[in-house]
């Protein structure tokens, strides 16, 4: 038998031995905790700055009583919290830099096995990525959404109805006092956002992924079931150990192609389109960014969520949760997929049941019957860019329109609502800089708000162009990721006030009406912007960081690089 990789560290009886274990003693480990047994760290992404993890320190222990309980020694570690609510310029920045911190502590410690405690947005794709490149045994968790908001009688959701009541009280129909008191009705318990936006949707994507248990995505966070699936957590990697089920034997194309197709039946966040690319990136699966729309473009909405839809994550629970709706597309998606539970997707959600059918819809009634990313080429993107149908106004997804450009956010927030702007709701609204290299870290600032003259007049949705990302929360008829961005002069830099561009969402189509000849000249003229901080991790960043279209990972990042075991110091 093979040495466990902890032995390396923990068995023998030379100096080096020593040193692993007398240390470790000091917090009164017994002898007997280094007999080999699997060692099992819990990646833990608790921050008091990242309020959707911020019950971590109450969940880990659940998980850590589930590995004791299975035989294992449990030693929980810190990484980079990337919380989304308070981290500036925007987390995604920091997405790659915790993605690392997870890698290298990982390789760098004498554990068997990892259990990555995720929540918040970026925490879920930065435990995965960093796991991902070293391939020991790894399943995630998550924290679990909060409960549902709820304000005057109505659920309201994280996010989704903070951009719909802004709009409202710059539209003037709700006042300055009601948008304060719907603050603390929105956000009612511990856990993260408890719309489809990206937390939700990244959980139900380890989920599909199989690399988290079956439930992980739904149990609100403060539900007894979340902390009993953190205790089977922690039993199951310990098997998963003894096993030596790796992330490389699950993280397979046919995983990613069940992740998109119910990525699609559940309306989830385009930002998981960035993350899966940069996820099969790390684990050496070949994805690319037209699988989104392979896989998805025939795949209904069946989950009538926020911000697709009517209901919340609590009544996804009550539902059945994420095996109700894959039981829903059972014929649609790859059911022979392998999974951290040692079994197959089928035999995962064979007993699953829709306990709500409007929560769940039938196929039948879905929200939208093409309900996957569509993925957009032309003169505009081409690279690729992307668009939410289930998220947009059908009457919109063909339209030409002049363009109003806005050169970058600043630009934008300087004159959107000057009432000499000359734009109307048949207009475009292209803004640029906002990618990758050219925010730094591609903010969520797609779906910018609309011109306040137009809300007044009622307009609520109009086509929007960006090299951004949005909110997995938000809504609209928002066309993102642009690549390649503005900032490294891709077409988006080169687009004029007055310019006229069709969108075909249908024909996958994003062209910029004007002369291949114009496009060089303005190309010539083009000059690349200056980054706005030049130093630090930012530099690194800016330095290395891919296009969307290439999940928008650092370039050295990419690849697995293996668990191995490092020299030793001393
Ligand atoms: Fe953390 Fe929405 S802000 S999940």
């Amino acid at each position: 038998m093979t040495k466990r990789r902890s032995q390396h560290w923990f068995g023998g009886n030379g100096k080096d031995a020593f040193i692993h274990r007398s240390w470790m003693k000091n917090g009164g480990l017994p002898d007997d905790a280094f007999d080999g047994r699997p060692v099992i760290g819990i990646c833990n992404t608790f921050s008091e700055f990242t309020p959707c993890n911020a019950h971590f320190r109450g969940l880990v222990e659940h998980i850590k009583a589930g590995v004791l309980e299975a035989g294992g020694l449990p030693l929980e570690f810190p990484v980079f919290s990337c919380g989304e609510s308070n981290l500036r310029p925007t987390a995604m920045l920091f997405r790659n830099l915790a993605s690392m911190d997870v890698e290298e502590s990982i390789r760098g410690n004498p554990m068997d096995g990892v259990v990555l405690m995720a929540g918040c947005d970026k925490t879920t794709p930065s435990l995965v990525m960093g796991a991902a490149s070293c391939d020991l045994p790894s399943i995630v968790i998550s924290g679990g959404p909060m409960l549902n908001g709820r304000f005057k009688g109505k659920q309201i959701g994280s996010g989704t109805d903070v951009w719909k009541f802004s709009e409202d009280v710059r539209a003037g129909v709700m006042s300055e006092q009601e948008f304060a008191n719907a603050e603390s009705a929105m956000s009612r318990s511990p856990g993260h956002c408890m719309t489809m936006g990206t937390a939700s949707t990244m959980a139900s994507m380890v989920e599909a992924l199989g690399i988290a248990l079956p439930g992980n995505a739904a149990y609100p966070a403060v539900d007894a079931h979340r902390a009993r699936l953190a205790r089977m957590t922690g039993r199951r990697i310990v098997e998963m150990v003894h096993e030596d089920l790796r992330l490389s034997a699950i993280l397979k194309r046919e995983a990613f192609a069940n992740a998109i197709r119910i990525n699609g039946a559940i309306g989830g966040s385009t930002n998981a389109v960035v993350h899966l690319l940069a996820i099969a990136g790390r684990i050496g699966c070949e994805l690319s960014l037209d699988d989104w729309d392979r896989f998805g473009r025939d795949i209904p909405t069946i989950l009538d969520l926020m911000p697709s839809g009517r209901f919340l994550m609590e009544d996804f629970c009550y539902a059945g949760g994420l095996p109700a709706v894959m039981k829903e597309i059972a014929g649609l998606i790859e059911l022979d997929a392998m999974t951290v539970t040692g079994r197959t997707v089928g035999e995962n959600i064979a007993q699953a049941e829709n306990f709500d059918p409007e929560v769940i819809r039938p196929t039948e009634k879905a929200l939208t019957a093409q309900g996957g990313i569509a993925v957009l080429r032309g003169n505009l993107a081409p690279s690729g860019a992307i668009i939410k149908p289930s998220a947009a106004s059908p009457g919109l997804m063909r339209h030409r329109g002049r363009a109003v450009v806005f050169e970058d956010i600043d630009h934008y927030k300087a004159i959107i609502d000057d009432p000499a702007l000359d734009i109307d709701e048949t207009c475009i609204m292209v803004l640029k800089n906002c990618g990758p290299k050219g925010y730094p870290g591609m903010a969520e600032v797609g779906n910018m708000a609309l011109p306040q003259k137009l809300l007044q007049k009622g307009v609520r949705d109009m086509v929007r162009i960006s090299d951004a990302r949005m909110s997995g929360t938000a809504f609209g008829t928002v066309v993102l990721h642009v690549a390649p961005e503005a900032a490294v002069g891709g077409p988006l830099a080169l687009v004029r006030n007055g310019d006229f561009i069709e969108l075909d969402v249908d024909a996958r189509k994003l062209h910029l009406d004007v002369s291949d000849a114009e496009l060089d000249l303005r190309r010539q003229s083009w000059q690349a912007p200056v980054p706005a901080m030049d130093g630090g991790y930012q530099h690194l960043y800016t330095e290395r960081v891919l296009q969307a279209d290439r999940g928008a990972d650092l370039d050295f990042l990419v690849g697995c690089r293996g668990a191995g075991i490092p020299r030793e110091s001393h």
